[in-house]
């Protein structure tokens, strides 16, 4: 659908565009670095950061990001000819069937997977079916019998996450989080109960390539948590007194170069998500993608999540990362290969393919 809309596009003109958060820099730096223009749809607060930046040749200031979806700011975007790239805040601020139903401006990427991302359900069925290792899952409290995380939908960085062993661990530390205001007694029925694989959390990031019909492996990161990546920092003794929860809000992002046995896995198993999303959500998957991972200490790699869109995690990589150096040379980064993408399908005057 995306790509009847640009019929009214002067294709020698286009300019890539943003939400002004998440990995907007990495976007529109890539974006200009291959000479593309770029508009920023920026709140007033933050658009200091893109002027110092000197990112954004244009910026769309607005109070709130829903209002990518008014008609006066899509109208804009698409007078400046603008090809928006969505991010993580695309889907924390618009539903997903605003961002499939009303957004009327070209969007680089497959919009069909944002319903298979938006659901944990289908996700966990999307990554079983092409073969990779997830976590088990219970379905209530009671059938929990190993170390647990319990997750809420739609929560942002994993706030009001917590662990429990076993039901009654369970039950106690759910009373305690509504007691602490950070759940509410109606979130129990929405939780989900994964299975916490202990290991080293590692996030792949791919790029999916429709001009070269190949699945790139760019970046590797890790995520830099508060507060559990802080727990290390007290004794045990306090952990104890004081019965510190582990929380998972994202303060920043690590690379990571992982040891280069994993990689083929790595590799296939980024290539088998995007077969079976070509089954589920033809074209498959266009452009960037990450599996959330935790790899054991006997190497196993259980994948928890799936990003079918670019990650925070891949700004570690801006100017390099070692994967995107081995694949291109100096200087590519998961933004610029967005634009490089989009680049190549206009040369070939196939960038309908690239707007599914
Ligand atoms: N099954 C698991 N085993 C071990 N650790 C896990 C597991 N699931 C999640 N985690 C840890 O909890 C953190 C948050 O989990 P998760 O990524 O599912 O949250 P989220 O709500 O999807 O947040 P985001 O949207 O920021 O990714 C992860 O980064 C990881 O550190
Ligand atoms: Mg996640």
């Amino acid at each position: 659908m995306s790509g009847d809309m640009l019929d009214r596009y002067d294709l020698d003109n286009i300019a890539i565009g943003t939400l002004g958060s998440h990995s907007a820099l990495n976007i529109l730096k890539g974006a200009k670095e291959e000479g593309f223009r770029t508009v920023c749809i920026c709140k007033e607060k933050d658009a200091i950061m893109y002027r110092k930046f000197g990112v954004a040749d244009e910026m769309v200031l607005v109070q709130d990001f829903s209002e990518l979806i008014s008609e006066p700011v899509q109208e804009r975007l698409r007078r400046l000819n603008a090809i928006l790239i969505p991010h993580g805040s695309f889907t924390a601020f618009l539903s997903t069937e605003q961002l499939i139903h009303d957004l009327h401006v070209p969007v680089f990427g497959n919009r069909e997977l944002l319903r298979w991302e938006a659901d944990r359900k289908a996700q966990e069925e999307w990554l079983r079916k092409a073969g990779l290792r997830l976590p088990a899952t219970f379905k209530t409290p009671e059938e929990i019998d190993r170390l647990t995380i319990a997750k809420l939908p739609g929560a942002k960085g994993g706030r009001g996450y917590f662990l429990a062993e076993s039901p009654e661990v369970f039950h106690n530390k759910f009373s305690d989080m509504v007691r602490r205001g950070l759940l509410k007694e109606e979130d129990g029925d929405r939780i989900h109960l994964q299975e916490y694989v202990i290991g080293a959390n590692i996030y792949p990031s791919y790029f999916s390539s429709i001009m070269k019909n190949d699945v790139e492996l760019l970046a590797a990161d890790r995520r830099y948590e508060s507060s559990v990546d802080a727990i290390g920092r007290i004794p045990a003794s306090e952990q104890l007194e004081f019965q510190v929860n582990p929380t998972y809000t994202v303060v920043g992002n690590f690379p990571v170069v992982i040891r280069e046995s994993l990689l083929p896995e790595l590799m296939r198993m980024g290539d088998s998500v995007h077969e079976m999303a070509k089954r589920l959500a033809p074209p498959g998957i266009i452009g960037p993608f990450c599996l959330e991972t935790v790899i054991t200490d006997d190497l196993r790699i259980y994948t928890f999540e799936i990003s079918a869109r670019i990650v925070a995690g891949t700004n570690v990589g801006i100017g390099t990362s070692p994967y995107a150096y081995l694949k291109y040379g100096e200087n590519m980064y998961m933004g610029r290969r967005i634009a490089l993408e989009i680049k190549e399908a206009l040369r070939q005057g196939r960038l309908r393919e690239a707007l599914a």
